[in-house]
């Protein structure tokens, strides 16, 4: 048997679980606190770890407990949504109040406007979610809940928490509201306050390190398509037609890439992991899309936001969650080419597509909606245990607790050696 490290993975708990469970057997597998799944998939890597460190890695297994550490009778929750929108917002939403109820949870308020909605200040009033109110909303795109960007002073979010008498906090974002739920958890520990604080992923750039896959990322990825088909569209009917998309991807170009692959009349798919040059250099864009346009009379382009920022001079400004604002790469782009093509006497016809917000404020599909059911009802089995400060992430075929400062210490990326990118680079300009 490996010696197993849980010391790096360690998730806060509040206290011992006393209570039994009022969920039955038939209808969860109970989980056991020893169950646990390794951190490190490939073999190799996994034996080197174990010769270096003499100790292997492991995450807590989610899922439901036996024993419990709040009380469902006698709890409160509440539930927020923060951070720009996502497709599947409200099927968390939903599924959060109905794993909440099937516990027996009396209350459960949906917080506005995300940790705004938790300052006095602001002057917004809870509402109170319940199986009527949650019915049709996983329908609908966007967040019920209203959402907002920006930190609010812990000390005041807690009290309002206090005053509601709230003992269960879900907030549901990215790395900024995910660094926002574990101020509030510290500051709950700083006072012996038994608060549970449990992130749910979101972030259709699924840019969160230590889960395969953030919620809404699927459904963003499958909206792009039809984008692509009429930049095609467009492309191949005008002499020379260039079809350029401009996605979200701030600092990881995940949804450009996977529809890139998802579509493949992509030919050249620009992401921030990559640099490139525009017109010299071995990875020079504009002399290669001229050759192109020579060859074939048509390309699809498709770029993510925060690709080739270093092309661009200016200052930039810095938005309320702290993220630096992306000079606009799409419409850089489009003036370059038209200026190259100009330099070189080539007519070229450039149909400009941006889809970034929608593709972001749309239901969820699919196995995106299952995702959004399965980590909420894993956050609730999670707070219930009475776990705080950690995230759900979705591992291999199951769903694992991280630390949240874990999660968000650094943003995951595409590895320009690894093998999604290698299967862009085969099948486009890369
Ligand atoms: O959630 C991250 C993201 O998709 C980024 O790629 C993008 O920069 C940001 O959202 C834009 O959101 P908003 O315009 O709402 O700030």
């Amino acid at each position: 048997m490996p010696n197993i490290d849980r010391s790096f993975l360690q998730i806060q708990s509040l206290g011992e679980c006393l209570i039994q469970s009022p969920l039955e057997e038939s209808e969860v597998r109970f989980v056991s606190d020893e169950e646990a799944v390794l951190l490190e998939r490939e073999y190799t890597k996994l034996v080197e770890m174990q010769k270096t460190n003499g100790q292997i890695p492991v995450f807590e297994v989610a899922g439901p407990r036996r024993m419990l550490f709040h009380n469902p009778h006698w709890s409160k929750a509440a539930i927020l949504t923060a951070g720009g929108l996502c497709p599947g917002l409200n099927n968390v939403i939903k599924s959060l109040t109905l794993a909440l109820k099937s516990y027996g949870v009396p209350l459960v308020y949906g917080i506005p406007y995300g940790y705004a909605g938790l300052n006095p200040n602001c002057q917004t009033k809870p509402i109170t979610l319940d199986r009527e109110t949650v019915d049709d909303i996983h329908e609908q795109g966007g967040t019920i809940l209203g959402s907002s960007r920006g930190a609010q002073d812990p000390v005041v979010m807690l009290e309002t928490l206090v005053r509601m008498d709230i003992n269960m906090l879900f907030c549901v974002g990215g790395d900024g509201t995910l660094r926002s739920a574990h101020a509030i958890a510290e500051e709950a520990a700083k006072r012996k306050l038994n608060i549970s604080v449990i992130g749910i992923p979101k972030t259709i750039d699924n840019d969160i390190s230590y889960m395969d896959r953030t919620f809404g990322f699927e459904t963003a990825v499958y909206a792009t398509n039809s984008v692509i088909v009429a930049a095609h569209n467009e492309a191949k009917g005008a002499y020379n037609g260039i079809g350029l998309i401009h996605v979200m991807g701030r600092d990881s170009g995940f949804i450009a890439a996977y529809a890139a692959l998802a579509n493949t009349h992509v030919n050249y798919c620009l992401v921030p992991e990559e640099k490139f040059n525009l017109e010299e250099g071995p990875n020079a864009l504009l002399p290669h899309l001229m050759d192109r346009l020579a060859r074939r009379k048509h390309a699809v382009i498709i770029v993510a936001e925060g690709a080739g920022q270093d092309l661009m001079a200016g200052e930039r400004e810095i938005d309320k969650s702290g993220n630096v604002l992306h000079k606009n790469i799409g419409m850089f782009l489009k003036q370059k080419i038209k200026e190259y093509a100009d330099a070189h006497h080539v007519e070229v016809n450039i149909k400009y597509f941006d889809p970034t917000y929608q593709i972001r404020g749309i239901p969820a599909i699919g196995a995106d909606a299952v995702l959004c059911h399965l980590l909420a009802q894993n956050a609730v089995h999670a707070a219930m245990a009475g776990r705080t400060d950690m995230v759900i992430a979705q591992w291999g075929d199951g769903f694992t607790h991280v630390p949240i400062p874990v999660a968000v210490k650094e943003r995951k990326k595409i590895d320009p050696n690894g093998t999604l990118w290698r299967s862009i680079r085969l099948g486009t300009w890369q």
